[in-house]
């Protein structure tokens, strides 16, 4: 099995939060994940294979959150090495590619499989956000006003983002964290959000992880 790790360095005061990245292959999600911890952006990037993860830690309401950010690998043929990694989130992010409307229309096939392998106790109250990447490009064949239809239905938030241009990457990640305080009051008692994070504070390397 695939898992590969990075992280930043963290103050060991913040919350963690397992926050996993689900969608079609080439829809972004590693670019989008790259994008926000590293700043960077790699035109040329390679399918994930398994899973990877790196850690950010964000302030949001008074509170400090380390935000265990996993990437998917979005291709069938990785199934198997990724729906492991689903246990235990606290907050999935579906992405699309907004000039790919199959990876829109996929978008319930990612919930439900993300609801099967997670093993959530209350999927009505799970908190789900709703990304539409690419928007630089042109040729964009999902509207915003479909895509943001199709959220309200199913009670996500939407954010369009390109991971390229560095539109709103921020603002979703820190959406993410919202909706999951949002959402906790709600949840059943039985999860346990945070028990299923890895915790490398005592890792002694000084590794920055990829940035
Ligand atoms: P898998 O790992 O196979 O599941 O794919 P992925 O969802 O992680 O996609 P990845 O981040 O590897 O990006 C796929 C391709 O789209 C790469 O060539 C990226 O450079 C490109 N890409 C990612 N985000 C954007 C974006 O916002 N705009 C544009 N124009 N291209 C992007
Ligand atoms: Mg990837």
């Amino acid at each position: 099995m695939s898992v590969s790790v990075s992280m930043n360095r963290n103050s060991g005061r913040s919350r963690m939060l397992k926050v996993v990245l689900l969608g079609d292959g080439k829809v972004g999600k590693s670019s989008l994940m790259n994008r926000y911890v590293c700043n960077k952006f790699d035109s040329q990037s390679f399918h994930t294979i398994g899973v990877e993860f790196l850690n950010k830690e964000i302030f949001v309401d008074d509170q400090t959150y380390t935000i265990q950010i996993w990437d998917t690998a979005g291709q069938e043929r990785f199934k198997s090495l990724r729906t492991p990694f689903y246990r235990g989130s606290d907050c999935c992010l579906l992405t699309f590619s907004v000039d790919d409307e199959q990876s829109f229309r996929n978008l319930n096939a990612w919930k439900e499989e993300f609801l099967y392998y997670s093993d959530v106790p209350d999927s009505a109250c799970f908190p789900f956000i709703v990304i539409g990447n690419k928007i630089d490009l042109v040729n964009r064949t999902v509207t915003r006003e479909k895509a943001a239809s199709w959220c309200e239905e199913n009670d996500m938030p939407y954010f369009e983002t390109s991971a390229k241009d560095n539109m709103n990457v921020e603002t979703a990640f820190v959406a993410a964290v919202k909706r999951f305080k949002e959402l906790e009051g709600k949840m059943d008692t039985r999860h346990k959000p945070t028990s299923e994070t890895i915790n490398l504070r005592t890792k002694k390397s000084d590794d920055g992880g990829c940035c």
